[in-house]
C-alpha cells in the first residue's frame, strides 16, 4: 500500500534531493520548486488579458482539485463557518493563499469582508494580484514568509476577526509553526476564529485508522504520478506558455534556490498542542474527509 502517510515515511528515508522533490509534489511547496521545474528559461511576450489571468487561476484550481478531493466542499465549509460566526462584514487573513482561490471565494460570498492574502511565491502572488483586480479594494496581497522573524510587520493591519488557511501550513516545521501560532494569537482579536484546512494526519498511536485512510487514498490514486502529476505538469506548462510571468519565475528560482523541505508532517495532535500553547481554546476538527484532510478550528 502506498498511501499518503506511507509515502511520507518513504520520503524521510530516501536521498535528500529526491526527498525534497517528492515532498514538493506532496505539498506544493514553493521553496523546492527549483527541483521540480523544467528550467526552460524566462517567458517573454505581451501580458495576458484579465480573462486569461482568471483562466489561469481556474487551471490552478483544477490541478489542486485533482490531488485534493473535496477541496470545494472544504472551501464551502470554511465559508459557512465564517458567515455563521461572523456575519457578512469581517476582516480575514488567508495564510499561504497561493493565487487566492479561497480569498476570492470569501469575497464573492461576503462582498463587505476585507481579505489579506499572504504568500511568498512570486508567481502565485502575481497570478493572484492580476486575477483579483476587480476585487482590488477588498483584498490586500502581502509577500511574506509566514512564521519568519518579523513577518507580521509586513501586514497592513492587525486585529483580524478570522485567519484561514488551505493546504499550506504543513510546510512549516514544529518550531516555526509554534512561533507562527504565537504570532496569530497576537494579531487576532480575542474571540476571533482560526480555520486551518489541511491534511493533518492522525498520530502514530492510531495506526489502524491511519491504514484505513491510506488504503482509501491508494484505491483512489494508485500511483504518485496519478496523484501529483497534474501539479508538476501545471508548473511546467505555466512556465512554458504564460506570458508576463518571466520576471516572477526568475525571482522564484532565486528566492527558493537551495531551500530544503522539512522531514515528515506534523500530526493533528501536534497542531492541537501548539495552538493551545499559543493561547487558543476550543481547538477541534469541524470538517474532514476520509483522507485526513480536515478543517481544524480554534478560538482566540
Ligand atoms: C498547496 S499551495 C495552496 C495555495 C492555496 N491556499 C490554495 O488552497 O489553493 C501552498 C501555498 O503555501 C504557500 N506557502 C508555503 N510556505 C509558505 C511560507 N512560509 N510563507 C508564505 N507562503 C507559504 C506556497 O507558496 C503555496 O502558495
Amino acid at each position: 500500500m502506498v498511501g499518503f502517510c506511507r509515502i511520507l515515511c518513504w520520503i524521510v528515508r530516501c536521498e535528500p534531493e529526491s526527498r525534497v522533490r517528492i515532498h514538493t509534489a506532496l505539498t506544493c511547496s514553493a521553496r523546492t520548486f527549483i527541483y521540480a521545474a523544467n528550467p526552460t528559461g524566462g517567458v517573454t511576450g505581451s501580458a495576458p488579458s484579465a480573462k486569461a489571468w482568471t483562466a489561469l487561476l481556474r487551471s490552478w484550481d483544477r490541478q489542486q482539485e485533482s490531488s485534493i478531493p473535496n477541496r470545494e466542499s472544504k472551501f464551502e465549509a470554511v465559508l459557512t463557518v465564517l458567515g455563521t460566526y461572523l456575519g457578512r462584514r469581517f476582516t480575514v487573513m488567508d495564510l499561504g493563499s497561493g493565487p487566492g482561490s479561497l480569498a476570492v471565494r470569501i469575497l464573492e460570498r461576503f462582498p463587505q469582508a476585507r481579505v489579506t492574502a499572504v504568500d511568498f511565491d512570486p508567481v502565485l502572488l502575481k497570478i493572484g494580484r492580476e486575477a483579483s483586480k476587480a476585487l482590488d479594494r477588498h483584498i490586500t496581497w502581502v509577500d511574506a514568509d509566514i512564521g519568519s522573524a518579523g513577518w507580521t510587520e509586513q501586514l497592513p493591519s492587525m486585529g483580524f476577526d478570522a485567519v484561514v488557511s488551505s493546504t499550506a501550513l504543513h510546510w512549516l516545521d514544529r518550531p516555526r509553526l509554534g512561533r507562527m501560532y504565537g504570532d496569530l494569537a497576537r494579531i487576532m482579536r480575542k474571540g476571533g476564529i482560526f480555520l486551518n484546512g489541511d491534511v493533518l494526519p492522525l498520530g502514530e498511536a492510531k495506526k489502524t485508522l491511519t491504514d484505513i485512510t491510506e488504503k482509501i487514498r491508494f484505491d483512489r490514486y494508485g500511483t504518485l504520478e496519478v496523484e501529483f502529476g497534474p501539479w508538476e505538469r501545471w508548473w511546467k506548462k505555466v512556465e512554458r506558455e504564460q506570458k508576463g510571468l518571466g520576471p516572477a519565475f526568475r525571482e522564484r528560482k532565486a528566492r527558493f534556490a537551495g531551500a530544503t523541505a522539512p522531514e515528515g508532517m506534523l500530526s493533528l495532535e501536534d497542531h492541537v498542542q501548539l495552538l493551545h500553547a499559543a493561547g487558543f481554546s476550543e481547538v477541534d476538527t469541524l470538517w474532514q474527509n476520509l483522507m485526513q484532510d480536515r478543517i481544524l478550528a480554534a478560538i482566540r
